[in-house]
């Protein structure tokens, strides 16, 4: 049930039982427009996913990361391979997602090219302090050295953890997607309700 409807539901519920039928009629109209005004003020809470893949797994959980975000109302996932992935889309998210490999111990290069592109001016701009974050890593067998090296770098950027890294080690497991779906539904349904 979207925002919209479940207040519907709130206007036509009790008030209709008022024994008062005129004030009760322009209640709810006054109800149905401050809700309406209320949604449009809000808008859509963009949650930012950017990711890098060669051999499909950081992308499967990127996919499932997507998912969770998409499974609440209000909330929209923006899935950026990371060399396409720009300042603005980081600015303009309310949450932001990485995903990334570990090659040679570290993030992969696309994910550190897109930090390199975007430190300067995003490290300044208030709509990137506190910005809440999360972290997927899928490696052939650690994953702790690209875990590290991103998470230091969201340090700089001053973004805020707001649920457990998932490192995920070859092959993607159905319960390894059903981590990545919740971790999106966390950060979109909190990005939503305003609680970061
Ligand atoms: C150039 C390169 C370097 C890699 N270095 C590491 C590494 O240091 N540690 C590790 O655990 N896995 C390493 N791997 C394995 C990848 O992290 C692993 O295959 C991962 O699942 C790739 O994700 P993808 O399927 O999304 O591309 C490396 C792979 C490549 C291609």
């Amino acid at each position: 049930m979207s925002l919209y409807t479940e207040c519907l539901s709130l206007t036509t519920g009790p008030l209709s039982l008022s024994p008062f039928p005129f004030f009760s009629f322009l209640m709810k109209g006054y109800l149905l427009r401050v809700i309406i005004i209320r949604v449009n003020l809000l808008g859509m809470s963009k949650i930012l996913i950017v990711y890098h893949s060669q051999g499909g797994n950081n992308k499967k959980m990127a996919l499932a990361v997507a998912q969770g975000v998409s499974s609440i109302d209000g909330a929209e996932a923006i899935l950026k391979p990371a060399f396409e992935a720009t300042l603005d889309d980081l600015l303009s998210c309310k949450g932001i997602a990485i995903g990334s490999p570990e090659y040679f111990g570290y993030m992969a290069g696309a994910i550190k090219d897109f930090f390199d592109r975007t430190y300067e001016k995003a490290r300044d701009d208030k709509r990137a302090f506190r910005k809440p974050y999360v972290v997927f890593v899928n490696a052939g067998n650690d994953g702790s050295g690209a875990l590290l090296s991103i998470e230091r770098i969201c340090l700089g950027y001053r973004l805020k953890k707001v649920f457990d890294p998932i490192v995920a080690k070859g092959e993607i497991t159905e319960d390894i997607l059903a981590r990545c779906r919740e971790m999106g539904q966390t950060i979109a349904a909190g990005c939503v309700s305003g609680i970061y």
